[in-house]
């Protein structure tokens, strides 16, 4: 039957792994255990200092695109969701699509933080369905230990670097991508904050870096903490509900990959069993909108998840966004 479909998957993660020890070490007043305890993260990646987001996007769409059996001129539209681009303007996006040497696909970048990448889902899911396009790469990358304040030991221990990639198209092979659903409130923005360079913090200033303008703010960490595993938990119910599927059938959670906690308060809460999320988050922490999107692939290409499986995506991320997708693997 005709649906619309996951066909290939991939992922790219820089070889540089820097452990909690190694960030005591380089002076941080942090340990090991304090951040194993807090957010069941061990170690993250960080990208070479040459290394930006469309190198590690065009990687991960490598992987998947030769997973989908297709050429890089076979896409017609690259969405990239990211928060860390390697400019505002062109589109990370645009440098991906000149690294691969897809010249048929129009191309643009997509802000929705940790959640971009089922965002960007939702998006594809739109221009497919309605016969726009044939084939639409879906990427979530990120450099976020360069926007990290590495002064800030309550949130710069969190982040990690690297890229995930999907194909969908319209098919009758490959997983089934069953629904996409997004929420945003943005009366939380500032929760979780980049200014970076949009015009809150333009002209870029002596002044505007000595305030730390160009880094990452998280002001309340519990009160993400909170908003996040309401956000994960509506996320799964909703997209159990839409699909008429009880939560107890789902095969494997791959949420945004945030803190450890999270899931062990959900999987009580929800009595699911914690085997049944996928988290890469003690090896990369959190690395944005890429991070469930590299879950996918690593729990695909490690034969985790199997042909007929459930697979709930939960996502959650500043601005405030959440939402969710089911796919039939
Ligand atoms: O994609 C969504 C993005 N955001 C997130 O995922 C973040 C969500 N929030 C969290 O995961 C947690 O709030 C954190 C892991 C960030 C913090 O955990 P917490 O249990 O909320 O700790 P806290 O901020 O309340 O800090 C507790 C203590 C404080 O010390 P005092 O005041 O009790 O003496 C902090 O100064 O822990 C201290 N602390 C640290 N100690 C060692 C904070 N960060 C560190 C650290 N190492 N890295």
């Amino acid at each position: 039957m005709e649906s619309l479909r996951i066909i290939g998957t991939g992922s790219y993660l820089p070889p540089r792994v820097v452990t909690n020890d190694d960030l005591v070490r380089g002076g941080l007043d942090t340990s090991d255990e304090w951040i194993t305890k807090r957010t069941g993260i061990r170690e993250r990646r960080i990208a070479a200092p040459e290394v930006v987001t469309s190198d590690m996007a065009a990687q991960a769409s490598l992987n998947a695109l030769e997973m989908a059996g297709l050429k890089a001129r076979d896409i017609d539209l690259i969405i990239l969701a990211t928060v860390t681009p390697d400019t505002h303007c062109p589109a990370a996006a645009n440098w991906l699509q000149d690294k691969l040497d897809a010249h048929r696909a129009a191309t643009f970048d997509i802000t929705a933080a940790c959640s971009g990448f089922v965002f960007g889902m939702n998006i594809a899911e739109q221009y497919l369905k309605n016969r726009t396009f044939r084939h639409v790469l879906v990427v979530g990358a990120e450099v976020m230990t360069r926007v990290v304040d590495w002064s800030d030991r309550g949130s710069c221990v969190l982040w990690g670097d690297g890229a995930g990639a999907a194909v969908l198209a319209m098919g009758e092979e490959g997983a089934q991508l069953l629904s996409t659903h997004i929420h945003s409130d943005g009366s939380q923005g500032k929760s979780l904050l980049l200014p970076g360079a949009g015009s809150m913090a333009s002209p870029v200033t002596h002044e505007s870096v000595d305030k730390g303008m160009h880094h990452l703010k998280m002001i309340d960490g519990k009160t993400v903490f909170r908003a996040a595993v309401h956000g994960f938990m509506d996320a799964i119910v909703e997209a159990a509900r839409h699909n008429n599927i009880a939560v107890e059938d789902i095969d494997w959670i791959i949420p945004h990959q945030a803190n450890i906690r999270m899931f062990q308060n959900i999987s009580q809460t929800m009595n699911i069993p914690m085997e049944k999320f996928y988290l890469t988050i003690p090896k990369y922490g959190n690395i944005s909108a890429a991070s469930c999107a590299i879950a996918l692939d690593e729990a695909v290409r490690d034969g985790s998840i199997q042909k007929g499986h459930l697979i709930s995506m939960p996502v959650f991320g500043g601005g405030i966004t959440w939402g969710g997708a089911m796919i039939r693997w």
